[in-house]
């Protein structure tokens, strides 16, 4: 049995990991809409990947007897004004998904909860992953965004991402 705080903080990482995955598909559906089709993309497959780390989640859960309670998802309430602004956004919240992956890791150790730990040790160094990709389109989107020949060619770059579900997920 997990500690009860662990345990409610990794059960509500599945809902934060799900408003991941509904935030990108927000971002995926502006970028569709405006005929950017590699950027619409990227972000479905991160959107996938997102919805891959709330199941890791249910079933770390699972493995170890508990149940799990899903909360409801927040609707994804950001303005987009600019192409630039779901880039900056997406930045921001991977920081912040950060924090909370950092909060529970803090918890499992506080309490000797070496096996969460380990679990999590896969998460820490996919945000340093999901931060650096971040970092780097709002980059390349400030350098080459502004003019339509290079936006053309960053959209098709952004095409080409492919997803694959990462190696822990079973099943
Ligand atoms: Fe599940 Fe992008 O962190």
């Amino acid at each position: 049995m997990l500690n009860e705080k662990v345990k409610e903080l990794l059960n509500n990482q599945v809902n934060a990991e799900f408003y991941s995955a509904y935030l990108y598909l927000d971002f995926s559906n502006y970028y569709k809409d405006a005929g950017l089709d590699g950027y619409a993309n990227w972000y479905m497959v991160q959107a996938q990947e997102e919805r891959d780390h709330a199941m890791l989640f249910i079933q770390y859960l699972q493995q170890q007897g508990e149940s799990i309670s899903l909360g409801a998802i927040d609707k994804p309430d950001k303005e987009y004004k600019e192409f630039i602004d779901p880039l900056k956004m997406g930045a921001e919240h991977e920081r912040v998904v950060t924090a909370l992956i950092n909060d529970i890791y803090a918890e499992a150790f506080a309490v000797k909860d070496f096996r969460t730990m380990q679990f999590l040790d896969w998460f820490v160094k996919e945000q340093a992953e999901e931060e650096d990709n971040a970092d780097d389109n709002v980059t390349k989107f400030e350098l080459f965004g502004s003019d339509s020949k290079s936006l053309y060619e960053l959209d098709a770059e952004m095409k080409t991402r492919v997803y694959s579900a990462p190696s822990l997920v079973v099943g």
